[in-house]
């Protein structure tokens, strides 16, 4: 097997919520699996050609198993669809090595995590490691309905027992999540972390910004990469410099997929821009980033690319590949 990737087993699995399974995934052999950080997240491949990460939502002290919760997306095409129908107790997988795109700032002496539904599962990480290291913390989970609202088990006990909040769409419209109720004007040293869906996200970050919360105390997880328009696409000259080959991308193409055709050795694996497998070095002209997987800062070098979604602003680009 590939060093990056593990042998794993589905130790367990449970109903969490309507919709939702979670899966405990431990080493084939029983040796502790490789450390992760709070907000981390695997790719996990499935037996059908078809990788999707999901973030660890165990303790991160935890070393003997990555615990991950699926939602069965309405529109799933082989992703959480398969996981749901065909990852039992005893199946074997196998996961990346886990990455973390949605670090915590453990010195800020507060933290609120904000889930909108399956958004919950990075939160949980945090909130252990945060319980461990002493640090003031609440949960705001909001959840169309108390059955969708997953993990019950951990949020009611301890350590998550007492900061936990529940806001569901459909119940007492006192406890629905309210930005200037439950979370207001900024505070010194207190960071604020969304996760959930495109609008959930968009709706918190744009609260954020009117209650005069700084960019820099606001930390942002998508599952998925958001849409970007592909309007004004120009064709693209590729330069693969290592190869020695130069290949033209056709607007509506990726330069990952044309690179690969031609035989450049390109590892590819979410193709939206949010895992990070991609990434490549520039050594001429200017990248149109569309990714969510470089910093502000690794952006405007125009070093780097995501080949799997990204274009070019210049009519050219040569790549180190
Ligand atoms: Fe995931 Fe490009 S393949 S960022």
């Amino acid at each position: 097997m590939d060093e990056t990737r593990l042998a794993a087993r589905v130790a367990n699995r449970k109903f969490e919520a309507e919709g939702i399974v979670s899966l405990e995934l431990v080493s084939v052999d029983n040796r502790p699996l490789p450390a992760f950080s709070a907000g981390a997240h695997v790719d996990l491949y499935m037996g059908n050609g078809i990788m999707r990460q999901y973030s660890i939502c165990n303790d991160p002290s935890e070393r003997h198993r990555y615990l991950l919760g699926i939602l069965k997306e309405p529109s799933s095409r082989g992703g959480s669809l398969f996981v749901h129908e065909n990852l039992q107790v005893g199946t074997d997988v196998s996961v990346g090595l886990p990455r973390c795109n949605f670090p915590l700032e453990e010195a800020a002496s507060k933290s609120v995590l904000i889930a909108g539904g399956i958004g919950i599962t990075p939160m949980l990480a945090m909130a252990y490691r945060l319980a461990r290291l002493g640090k003031s913390f609440h949960i705001h989970y909001c959840a169309r309905s108390l059955d969708r609202v997953a993990f019950r088990d951990q949020l009611d006990d301890a350590p998550l027992a007492g900061s936990t909040h529940l806001h569901v769409d459909d119940g007492d419209p006192a406890q629905r999540f309210s930005f200037g109720d439950d979370i207001g004007l900024p505070e010194d040293d207190t960071h604020l972390y969304v996760c959930g869906p495109e609008g959930f996200i968009n709706y918190i970050v744009e609260q954020s910004s009117l209650f005069g919360w700084s960019a820099s105390q606001v930390h942002v997880e998508f599952f998925r990469a958001q849409a970007k328009s592909a309007d004004g696409d120009h064709p693209i000259s590729v330069t693969a410099a290592r190869s020695g080959i130069t290949v033209e991308v056709e607007a509506g193409r990726s330069i990952a997929s044309v690179l690969l055709e031609n035989g450049v050795d390109i590892a590819v694996a979410c193709e939206q821009g949010i895992c990070g497998t991609c990434v490549t070095s520039v050594l001429e002209g200017e990248p149109l980033h569309r990714d969510e997987y470089l910093s502000a800062v690794e952006k405007a070098s125009n070093k780097l690319i995501m080949v799997c979604c990204s274009r070019a602003k210049t009519g050219s680009l040569v790549l180190d590949v």
